[in-house]
């Protein structure tokens, strides 16, 4: 196996040498998902989480960054021997001493009886397999973290393969990333909700590549999360889109037919406290400020409950700047946020017929 020593964040890590991206790696390595790591060391930080569980781990780069970074205990799992390998000699030049697992993920879960604070499911395609195992394995007040890199069945291009994986029926149209992202959220409350435990998303992302959430355990508040699961729907004629529970009605005010996506989660995304302590914490972790623009467009996004977006091209004749649109629907009072899922999209409870006549696209 020909490796190559790089560094990210603070960790050293040994990966296969010069390789095009695949999960048929010896041991998987994407420097893409830095983003992704980087963030979690933020909020392993700002959450306060000790013991972790990385539960994928391949060559070790998140687990061996929330050590040295975010000061944790780690326990890694790996299924391959290859990796393990690598993993291991990972942990030595890092001077890192650790429990490793190759097992199977959901062997280890099985027979583990440790408790960990914070739990990362960082696949190949789907998490929810290994869900309903790791939250057994999770403690009280802990935090799970699942990636999911199967974002086409997610946002609607398959949509049975999105039924059978995750049981809701999903959409395909411009603004279908979120769509997506909450019908992973909502599988998972549901696995959880089996066990009579309440995992609530505090902090979520998408990207075209993978989708990423994070849930916080709570016992027994499993019937308030039911109560935020439901529908959202979108007419193709005239591009209304609302939200609603589990009854609701079957056409457009103008007539158009409604498609739906759905079940999904239909709450917030997330915790607001959360996301001004990841703020705070960037200088100690970077030593400045590397993501502020990313975090202060999910505390606007925070604060505004509303399950769905809007790309500002569906209401406005000449595209206008994303922030004239916000202030202006701040100016006569409507809620109105950015969202990171599209730099030309804003979140608001106007509604569409509202946009066009302010941005006269009649
Ligand atoms: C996407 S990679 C993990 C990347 C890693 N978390 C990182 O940040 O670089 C997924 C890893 O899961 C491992 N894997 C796949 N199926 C598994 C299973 N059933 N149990 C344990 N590990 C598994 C693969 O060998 C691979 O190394
Ligand atoms: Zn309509």
């Amino acid at each position: 196996m020909k490796l190559e020593k790089i560094s990210e964040g603070k960790a050293a890590l040994y990966v296969s040498k010069g390789a095009k991206i695949s999960k048929e790696l010896e041991v998987f390595y994407n420097p893409a998902k830095e983003f992704d790591r980087d963030l979690s060391v933020l909020l392993v930080k700002a959450a306060k989480k000790k013991t972790v569980l990385d539960l994928l781990a391949a060559s070790g780069a998140r687990g061996i960054r929330l050590a040295k970074e975010a000061g944790c205990k780690v326990t890694f799992n790996e299924v391959s021997k290859d990796a393990v390998k690598v993993l291991k000699k990972n942990l030595k030049i890092n001077k890192l001493k650790s429990k490793v697992y190759n097992l199977d993920a959901n062997r280890f879960l099985a027979q583990s009886y440790d408790k960990f604070d914070f739990i990362d499911i960082d696949p190949f395609g789907s998490p929810i397999n290994f869900v309903f195992n790791s939250i057994k394995r999770l403690d009280k007040n802990g935090i799970l973290a699942v990636t999911a890199t199967d974002t086409a069945p997610l946002y609607g291009v398959y949509k049975y393969t999105c039924m059978k994986k995750y049981g809701s029926v999903p959409y395909h149209t411009k603004i279908s990333h979120e769509f997506g992202l909450r019908i992973l959220a909502k599988a998972v409350i549901e696995l959880a909700a089996k066990w009579n435990v309440s995992l609530t998303p505090i902090f979520a992302h998408a990207t075209q590549h993978y989708y990423r959430i994070y849930f916080q355990h709570r016992r027994s508040h499993a019937d308030e999360l039911m109560k935020q699961i439901g529908f959202i729907h979108f007419c193709e004629k005239c591009k209304a889109r609302f939200s609603s529970g589990f009854n609701f009605q079957q056409s457009c005010g103008c007539g158009g037919k409604l498609q739906s996506a759905g079940p999904l989660y239909l709450g917030s995304l997330w915790n607001e406290e959360l996301v001004k302590q990841m703020e705070s914490e960037q200088i100690k972790v970077f030593g400045r400020t590397k993501y502020h623009n990313f975090l202060a467009v999910l505390m606007e996004e925070s604060r505004i409950n509303i399950p769905y977006y809007f790309e500002i091209m569906e209401f406005a004749k000449i595209e206008p700047r994303t922030d004239a649109v916000i202030k202006k629907l701040n100016e006569i009072g409507f809620l109105v946020s950015r969202t990171h899922f599209s730099d030309k999209g804003i979140r608001t409870n106007a509604s569409i017929s509202k946009l066009r006549e302010l941005f006269d696209k009649a």
